[in-house]
């Protein structure tokens, strides 16, 4: 079982030849409306991926509501964590490339009402993982991740988009995932100084006993525990969007792990997974299905151990 303690946004996705320069217009044909927000995109891909899956989060008193529950509805995740808030439900403007690169700014509106309360002490169960992101008040990740430390099965903290976390909160998890820029800021603040991108994930797991997976975008992700360190490589795709890449990635994962695969075959699966999401516009729109991905095996990524 998946519980995601995280965000749910409406993604306003326009298309640009270019991503804007400051102070510039870019003219683009239309925009699509769709549902994304980190924590309900990897909500979505945990289920997709086949995991029983859970949402925890809030949405506003308005018509992007339902629009933004829509495909955790019909794919058939656990809504009944999810409250109203009197803000309005968060909205993302999603700008991408040509070239698939993306810039997303966040309205957080009812993200930012999301409470550790909401969750009932049912929730954290010996058979649980619990999925959190950073879009939703750190406060509030933080007294949930106290809760779940030690009652659930595994927490797992995808500290996307890149803030401060104290040592506290990462103490209690079990998988911390992260790019480039949110590993670097966290090593940092941990006072670690690494000479090479796999000492950073290597560098974290050894700091916080946990396992640290670094993902690298078109070239797979780095993963180290206490005694391993292994490279993921990435699915052979052209992309055409990458956003929700990352949470596919991640949904992925925890289910993977979730129904016993082990770590190194677990990742080989989410970065193809992600891989594919990323031949598709949009986040949820994105997301393939376990079948999906079982139908490319073919282009399961090469898994090398690193010395
Ligand atoms: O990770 C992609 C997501 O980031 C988008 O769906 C958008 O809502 C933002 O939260």
């Amino acid at each position: 079982m998946i519980v995601v303690f995280g965000s749910i946004n409406i993604d306003l996705v326009q298309r640009t030849p270019h991503l804007p320069a400051p102070g510039e217009t870019v003219l683009c044909d239309g925009y699509d409306l769709v549902p994304g927000g980190k924590g309900a995109n990897q909500a979505l891909a945990a289920a997709r991926a086949g995991a029983s899956t859970a949402m925890i989060g809030m949405v506003g008193p308005d018509a992007f509501a339902d629009a933004a529950l829509r495909d955790l509805s019909q794919t058939g995740v656990d809504l009944s964590g999810i409250g109203r808030s009197t803000r309005p439900t968060g909205c993302a403007s999603v700008h991408v490339a040509e070239d698939g690169e993306n810039a997303i700014v966040v309205s957080s509106g009812a993200n930012q009402t999301v409470t550790a309360n909401q969750a009932p002490d049912s929730t954290f169960t010996p058979d649980t993982t619990v999925l959190l992101q950073m879009e939703i008040p750190l406060s509030e990740n933080r007294a949930f991740l106290h809760r779940a430390h030690g009652a659930v099965r595994r927490a797992i903290l995808n500290a996307a988009p890149a803030g401060p976390i104290p040592d506290d909160a990462l103490d209690c998890l079990d998988i911390l995932v992260v790019n480039e820029g949110e590993g670097a800021m966290i090593a940092t603040q941990a006072g670690l100084s690494a000479s090479s991108l796999r000492d950073v994930p290597a560098q974290l797991a050894r700091r916080y006993d946990l396992t640290c997976i670094l993902t690298l975008g078109a070239d797979g992700a780095i993963i180290a525990s206490a005694d391993d360190i292994f490279s993921v490589g990435a699915a052979p795709v052209t992309p055409i969007d990458t956003t929700g890449a990352g949470d596919t990635f991640v949904g992925f994962l925890a289910a993977g792990l979730d129904s016993g695969l082990d770590l190194r075959t677990a990742s080989a699966r989410a970065s193809l997974a992600a891989g594919l999401a990323c031949t598709v516009t949009g986040a949820q729109t994105s997301i393939p299905t376990a079948l999906a991905v079982d139908a490319n095996l073919r282009h399961l990524p090469k898994v090398e151990t690193l010395n």
